[in-house]
């Protein structure tokens, strides 16, 4: 019933620079894999196996990622090393991927605009990959707790989760009644808030599943903060016409889109996962 999920990656992650030059800020290694692979793996995990990312220049290397490098493939093939490739191998045995460029760097509503065309008139989930998150253990990753979710009301849900005072103005913020624990009915939502200007500390992090009228809702909806089309905006209205869910998910997400968020995710990572 859903089964596609998009990855917005066109931006230039210049707070990574200089790695990020020449190189998207999504195949920066969270250890030894890709930040995308991470997205795209929670994205199977849920069901979501019609993979489309809107990628932009300069980002080649997140397609050449998910297809064969017979070269290389052929000259590990038969040796102990193929076992570092399975991860890889899995994703691309489980997923197809499509590709499609966001040709400016617009906003986050534009890229998803711009998946209009790969998802077609279906809901589907969104996934920005340098949020980074991880599941309880032994729990069910995020994007398959909201395919759940989705399941049961079917209509966009946000992902939130509660950020102290001095983070709120990064974040989108959102406005809401608690229908049941740890569920809300979005009211209002802020992109950006100064602090005394956020209606609360649930702040929208990057996984989302939109149904498909949002498309419509983007087109007529004008650039707002930074110039950007915002995505919140035209969630706003979506939930203003009809009903947006947020949803304050189970596990621990990392900011790998801030340099300090990416080194806690490395040596949590690690820790926890490489070394166990
Ligand atoms: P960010 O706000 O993190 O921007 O975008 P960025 O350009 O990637 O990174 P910085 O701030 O320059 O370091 C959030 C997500 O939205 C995507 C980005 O690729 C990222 O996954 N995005 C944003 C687009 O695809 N297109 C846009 O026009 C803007």
């Amino acid at each position: 019933m859903i089964k596609k999920c998009l990855f917005p990656v066109a931006g230039y992650g210049t707070r990574f620079l200089p790695a990020t030059k020449s190189m998207p800020k999504e195949i920066l290694p969270i250890v030894n894999k890709p930040l995308v692979q991470y997205g795209v793996e929670e994205a199977i995990e849920a069901g979501l196996v019609d993979i489309g990312m809107v990628t932009g220049r300069g980002k080649r290397s997140i397609e050449d990622h998910f297809d064969v490098n017979y070269e290389l493939e052929h000259q590990i093939s038969g040796s102990d090393k193929e076992e570092y490739l399975a991860s890889i191998r899995e994703v691309m045995d489980k997923a197809a991927f499509s590709f499609t460029r966001q040709v400016e760097m617009r906003g986050l509503g534009d890229a998803i605009l711009n998946g209009k065309r790969l998802i077609g008139d279906e809901p589907f989930g969104v996934v920005l990959s340098d949020d980074l998150c991880l599941p309880e253990e032994d729990g069910e990753g995020v994007m398959a707790q909201m395919v759940k979710l989705f399941k049961q009301f079917r209509c966009s849900i946000v992902a939130i989760q509660e950020v102290p005072d001095e983070m709120i103005h990064k974040f989108g913020v959102i406005e809401g009644e608690q229908i049941k624990d740890g569920l809300f009915q979005v009211t209002g939502m802020v992109e950006k808030p100064a602090l005394e200007d956020a209606p609360s500390n649930l702040a929208i992090i990057g996984r989302y599943i939109l149904t498909p009228d949002i498309f419509d809702i983007i087109e007529e909806t004008p650039p707002g903060k930074n110039g950007e089309v915002q995505i919140t905006d035209a969630l706003l209205t979506q939930a203003k016409n009809g009903c947006v869910l947020a949803y304050k998910f189970k596990g621990r997400r990392f900011d790998c889109g801030s340099v300090e968020g990416f080194v806690e995710a490395t040596n949590h990572v690690y820790e926890n996962i490489y070394k166990a």
